[in-house]
């Protein structure tokens, strides 16, 4: 849980330095797509509609830890292909993992540079300090730091190659990153780059679509270029997308339990991420919310923005949280967290105690993980519009209609 709710912020803070800092960077360039062989996975052939035909799909594993965390897949990196599992994280937007230069990752199957024919490596050293302050477990300032080396390779995701992709490999992490079962981070940013863009130049439309599936119900999917309407109920609704580098998507309203307060009736802008797998918001709105809830949530000292209450009080305690977003069309709708997210899990620290699921982090708004699992989401880069639908096994309701 811990790196967990740091994660996303990592990947949000790495995404501007990487990006930003190297200056001898590999210089993104046309590349040409090798279409190796395609794979469409069984199902799909006649569930996705007729434009997604040659849509990638990327089965997903749940990193679950008591709830339902990060979701992760295969991509391969390099000739022959090796095996490198990463967070398709859409608050992010580079490629970085740990390679077999990295003495204090304690993955295994680390990317092994020397083995792959294809692979550059770069000169450049990033050293990206990360200090969230927000988290279960000790985050303390400097706890999370990546160093990354720049460089370029094939890298080839659902059988479809693509060559020259900028990429950074991590050397030196410190120990908190040890927990993930994963080696790196592939940021699906708003804007397309990376293996993505190599994909749409190539044809492939430029949208993918999460199946995010609490660990109960399996099944999570990246579908890459289309959309699976076999996944999802009714119609989709989207909504103007207005981030740049992150998904953002203003927000009218902010409900709990079908109540609201001044405060959480302002308009704001809410970054959706899949790195991240619970919600963050201003102290004064993640208050206005809890107040709503219970007045026994109060901040957790030992982890400046976290919030608990006694395990004991916790289940049962109503907690719906309804945000309201405005469709393309200009009708309202709501995506609502339900209830059984509330509780994220006993403090390392004091067990007694449980984290509840909003942090506060003053100058982000962010929805991870506790809401994307429970919709369809359309992440459409070529019309920046997200779409949304109930998944299969969402039990609340939901205004019907195209958005
Ligand atoms: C990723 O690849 C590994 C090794 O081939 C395999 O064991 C694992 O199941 C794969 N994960 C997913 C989510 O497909
Ligand atoms: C790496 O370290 C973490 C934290 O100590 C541990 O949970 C994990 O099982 C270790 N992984 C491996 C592959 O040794
Ligand atoms: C959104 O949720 C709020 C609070 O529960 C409710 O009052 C409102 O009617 C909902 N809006 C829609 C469009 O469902």
């Amino acid at each position: 849980m811990l790196s967990t709710v740091a994660l996303g912020l990592l990947a949000l803070a790495a995404s501007s330095e990487v990006t930003a800092a190297p200056s001898d960077a590999p210089v993104a360039k046309p590349q040409k797509i090798t279409l190796q062989s395609r794979v469409t996975p069984k199902g799909h052939v006649t569930a996705v509609r007729a434009k997604a035909a040659q849509a990638i799909g990327v089965p997903l594993d749940d990193f679950f830890l008591g709830t339902d965390l990060q979701w992760f897949g295969n991509i391969s990196v390099g000739t022959p292909p090796q095996t490198v599992s990463v967070v398709f994280d859409t608050g992010s937007q580079t490629l970085e993992f740990a390679s077999t230069e990295c003495t204090t990752c304690n993955q295994t199957n680390k990317f092994d540079g020397s083995k792959s024919s294809t692979y550059v490596r770069g000169n450049r050293i990033t050293t990206l300090d990360f200090a969230t302050g927000v988290g279960v477990d000790p985050v303390v300032n400097n706890d999370y730091v990546l160093t990354v080396r720049s460089g370029t390779d094939t890298v080839t995701v659902g059988g479809v190659a693509a060559k020259d992709i900028s990429l950074f490999t991590i050397i030196k992490q410190t120990p908190k990153f040890n927990i993930d079962p994963f080696l790196g981070i592939q940021g699906m940013g708003s804007q397309a780059e990376g293996f993505f863009a190599a994909l749409t130049r190539a044809g492939l439309p430029s949208l993918f679509s999460y199946f995010l599936t609490p660990h109960t119900v399996g099944n999570a999917e990246l579908l890459i270029g289309g959309i699976d309407d076999t996944k999802f109920k009714g119609d989709l609704i989207y909504a103007n997308q207005q981030g740049d580098g992150d998904w953002e998507v203003e927000s009218s309203q902010i409900s709990v339990n079908g109540k609201t307060t001044s405060v959480l009736k302002q308009s704001r802008s809410v970054i959706f991420d899949s790195g991240t797998s619970n919600i963050l918001f201003d102290t004064q709105t993640t208050e206005a919310m809890y107040a709503l809830i219970s007045p026994n949530i109060k901040p957790f000292a030992a982890e400046p923005g976290a919030y608990g209450l006694p395990c004991s009080e916790i289940d049962g305690l109503p907690a719906t949280i309804d945000i309201t977003f405005t469709s393309q069309s200009g009708t309202p709708f709501n995506l609502t967290i339900p209830s059984s997210e509330l509780n994220v899990g006993p403090f390392a620290s004091d067990p007694s105690t449980c984290q509840t699921l909003i942090n506060a982090f003053d100058g982000l708004e962010l929805v991870g993980g506790s809401l994307l699992k429970h919709y369809y989401s359309v992440w459409d880069v070529g019309n920046q519009r997200m779409g949304f639908a109930p998944n299969g096994e969402s039990l609340l309701s939901y205004p019907r209609g195209r958005g």
